[in-house]
């Protein structure tokens, strides 16, 4: 025997369990479609005698409007709630941190070129540039260091003809500086240069290097002793441990290297206590002053080559040269 009120009870409480609006158009046509449950109960009424059948119409056909409107309202109220949770996803909160966008900065080598450039600035030099591709008088000839002399094998060099070439150091620039400018000069050349080599942690086949050049009439190596200590105590601080040795080099002489106590300046070094040669200078050579047509009896100077990279490495600590031409950001980004 069929109970309405049981069965209202019963497809009420569905109805309000029921959490999505798919799940209540399944349940509607379960309920009230062509093969619903109220739908068969309905027809099953026939079968029924008079008196019943007109009670139990009445009730159920009372009970099929009300569940019409418990229906659609559920479906309100889901369709409410729907909104509430897409309203709510797509709420800004203003008090979340904004997204910073990646800032870039300048390369550590950049830098620490431009710290050098600046030192020697504020010692009164100017800067003078020359180019990277070179003619090989201006590499080697003019700096005195002829066809076939074994100096040559210092610079294993990057020929573009037999002519020109990838510069090997920015000494060639002190040859167009001097052709250019009469005496007093006092410049340094900045640039990238080539060479030939076997890559390891402190030889790199493309550097930075730093030329200097001071031509007057009265220069002396005391001079360039001088500016040499200045610069160092304007790139590390005072106190830097520093060692001038002799060297050669065809285009000066007397010449020498300055090198640098591979120490931070908490005592701690990446080399093991070990010395780098950052530069290397000397008077400049007579002979070089007569290929650009100055008189070594009036005129005399000195001149240095410095590494960059080399600076940098001593400044930072840091003990591999590649590191600079690697582009990885883990070291790059450790440089504000
Ligand atoms: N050009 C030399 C090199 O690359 C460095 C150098 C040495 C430059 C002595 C100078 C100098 O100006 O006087 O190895």
């Amino acid at each position: 025997m069929i109970n309405p009120d049981l069965l209202r009870q019963e497809l009420q409480e569905k109805i309000s369990l029921v959490s999505s609006l798919e799940e209540l158009n399944q349940l509607k046509a379960s309920v009230l479609g062509r093969k619903g449950q109220l739908t068969q109960y309905l027809r099953s009424l026939g079968e029924l005698p008079l008196e019943q059948r007109k009670i139990l119409g009445a009730q159920l056909n009372s009970l099929k409007v009300e569940l019409e409107s418990f229906f659609l309202a559920r479906e309100r109220e889901l369709e409410e709630a729907m909104i509430r949770e897409k309203l709510e996803k797509g709420r800004v909160d203003v008090t979340l941190p904004g997204i910073r966008p990646p800032l870039g900065r300048r390369h550590p080598l950049f830098q620490v070129w431009e710290e050098i450039e600046d030192a020697f600035l504020s010692l009164g030099f100017d800067i003078y540039e020359g180019p990277e591709v070179e003619w090989e008088y201006y590499n080697f000839g003019a700096l005195n260091i002829p066809p076939d002399h074994p100096a040559r094998d210092m610079w294993d060099t990057f020929y573009i003809t037999d002519k020109m070439l990838l510069r090997t150091h920015t000494s060639p620039d002190q040859i167009r500086c001097m052709e250019e400018q009469r005496p007093p000069i006092k410049a340094i050349m900045p640039g990238l240069v080539y060479r030939h080599e076997a890559v390891d942690a402190t030889h790199m086949d493309v550097f930075v290097q730093i030329e200097g050049l001071v031509v007057d009439k009265d220069t002396t190596f005391a001079d360039l002793k001088g500016i040499l200590e200045l610069f160092v105590s304007l790139i590390f601080g005072p106190g830097r441990k520093t060692m001038f040795v002799p060297s050669y080099f065809p285009f000066t002489e007397p010449s020498a290297e300055l090198l640098i106590l591979w120490d931070d300046e908490k005592g701690h070094n990446a080399a093991g206590g070990k010395w780098l040669e950052v530069l290397g200078c000397g008077q400049v050579h007579p002979q070089v002053l007569r290929n650009v047509g100055l008189d070594p009896q009036v005129y005399s100077g000195f001149a240095f080559g410095l590494g960059v990279e080399r600076i940098a490495m001593l400044k930072y600590n840091i003990p591999e040269i590649r590191l600079f031409m690697e582009n990885d950001l883990r070291f790059l980004e450790q440089f504000g």
